[in-house]
């Protein structure tokens, strides 16, 4: 072969060598993503969110495809083994969702249940923890039977205990605690676990029983002082659930801190002012009323309405249901 046919040819593969390294590494050029994200009820999915995102998918026990951040899912995969070992058998609901998925769970909890009731447990669509895939949704199995809904799984609280006992060993955290609704914007989730990738870290907020929000100092990380007082009209529980419905709502009112919420009593409770509330509401249909006040902290740089820096007292929430739905904020003020 002629010197020059030689040099070509060397070049050629010189270049074929180039060009797929570059193909190679343009494959790998995936960057770690933030396993740290916030989002919430104000902070929307980041629009290049997905431009890193590597998942998996698979099948679970009840024949649905989930599909899982990466690290995540071999995370959860070395907790559900470590779950079985003590007998405790957990799959996968649901992790990633697309926000047209999430608009569809928002659509059939609204017309199943209303808006504020979907409001507590389903986030709006783009503002969900789903959207990274690394929120997952667990479900028990116990004695081989599914138990896959949220007021059956929610019967289990010892079997909830066990497993969120491990969850900062795999780099997982409780998302939606018990009692930060005001924060979190959500009620009570025990199946709804979030992958931050650092069990240090993971076990630092579960230890402190702190949200996320309150790890990453975007809220003070406050609790609720609740009194229920005395009702012959309502249980504990039905006041303990217009109570959340206050707090996830005050997740809303950016940078503002719930201090304390108070039952007004029976008497406002009256007929008088459920009429009032169906006037604001006009064909609401509501039978019953409950009035909270509470003291709450307005933001430093203050926005809307508000003072700044200031702690508005005896503010009052008024809530209604009707015989089917569930409570509602009706009005809110002085
Ligand atoms: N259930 C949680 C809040 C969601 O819908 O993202
Ligand atoms: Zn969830």
């Amino acid at each position: 072969m002629k010197k020059t046919a030689a040099l070509f040819i060397a070049m050629i593969i010189v270049s074929v060598l180039v060009v797929s390294m570059n193909i190679v590494s343009q494959a790998e050029e995936k960057m770690d993503i933030d396993y740290l994200i916030l989002v919430n009820k104000t902070h929307t999915l980041p629009e290049d969110w997905e431009e890193n995102l590597e998942t998996v998918h698979f099948t679970n026990s009840v024949g649905d495809d989930v599909e899982v951040e990466k690290k995540a899912y071999d995370a959860y995969l070395q907790l559900k083994d470590a779950l079985e070992a003590e007998g405790v058998y957990v799959d996968l609901d649901s992790a990633r969702r697309s926000v047209a998925a999430q608009q569809k769970i928002m659509d059939d909890f609204t017309e199943w249940y209303g808006a504020d009731y979907a409001a507590k447990i389903v986030a709006k669509p783009g503002y969900s923890e789903h959207h990274t895939g690394l929120a997952l949704d667990l479900y028990l199995i116990i004695d081989g039977e599914d138990i896959v809904e949220n007021e059956d799984m929610i019967q289990y609280p010892e079997i909830w205990a066990k497993i969120h006992e491990k969850l900062a060993d795999y780099g997982f955290i409780l998302r939606y605690l018990d009692g930060k609704e005001h924060i979190t914007g959500y009620a009570y989730e025990p199946w709804h676990i979030r992958f931050i990738n650092d069990a240090d870290t993971a076990r630092e907020i579960m230890d402190e029983g702190i949200t996320l929000e309150g790890y990453l100092g975007v809220v003070n990380e406050t609790d609720v002082m609740i009194d229920y007082g005395t009702s012959a009209l309502y249980t504990p529980e039905e006041l303990e659930e217009a109570a959340i419905q206050i707090k996830c709502d005050f997740a809303f009112w950016d940078g503002c801190e719930l201090h304390s919420l108070q039952y007004a009593g029976d008497e406002s409770a009256n007929e008088e002012n459920v009429k009032w509330l169906n006037e604001i509401r006009d064909g609401a249909g509501y039978t019953q009323a409950v009035e909270f006040t509470g003291n709450y902290h307005s933001p430093v740089e203050a926005y809307g309405a508000w003072e700044p820096d200031m702690e508005y007292e005896d503010y009052q929430w008024w809530l209604a249901r009707t015989e089917e739905s569930g409570w509602e904020i009706v009005s809110t003020g002085y």
